[in-house]
């Protein structure tokens, strides 16, 4: 995390003071981007950093899904598997890419390529079922659309 305090610094000019807690959550997406998940050292050195205690910076990771404490794979598959989602056939393609992959929801391909998840409602309901890729939505899924994308992840 070391490498980032200067962004840090910068982050911090636009803060008001007495506000240097609220920069935890910027901070802690800036480490994920960078390393891909938030390690242990990276609370230690932010709390320090922040002035806070370190239970301040997990509470914001406990209570955030997207962050992510240990490493996964390039290629993050996130299904959405709530109501919207569920009724227009998102086991189905989850299903499908179980197959392919050979991995379950919470599992890493051996390669460290592909991570499987499934998550809550990603506010795309109508157009259902969907999936985020890293950063990226992918909706109106069908098997075949599935493929084509699974495909063109190098
Ligand atoms: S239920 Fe899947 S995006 Fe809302």
């Amino acid at each position: 995390m070391k490498h980032l305090v200067p962004e840090f610094e910068k982050l911090r000019e636009r803060f008001p003071a007495g506000f240097e807690s609220s920069l935890a959550l910027p901070c802690l997406r800036r480490i994920q981007e960078d390393r891909g998940y938030v390690a242990d050292s990276d609370i230690e050195e932010l709390a320090v950093f922040l002035g806070v205690p370190q239970i301040q910076i997990e509470e914001v990771l406990s209570f955030y899904t997207q962050f992510r404490r240990k490493p996964i794979g390039r290629w993050h598959l996130q299904f959405c598997h709530n109501v919207s989602c569920s009724m227009n056939g998102a086991e189905n393609v989850l299903a499908h890419v179980e197959r392919r992959l050979g991995i379950k929801p919470g599992q890493t391909t051996p390669d460290g390529r592909y991570t499987l998840s499934t998550v809550e409602c990603l506010g795309s309901c109508g157009t259902a079922p969907m999936m985020m890729v890293n950063d990226g939505y992918h909706e109106n899924l069908t098997l075949a659309k599935l493929d084509e994308l699974l495909q063109g992840l190098k």
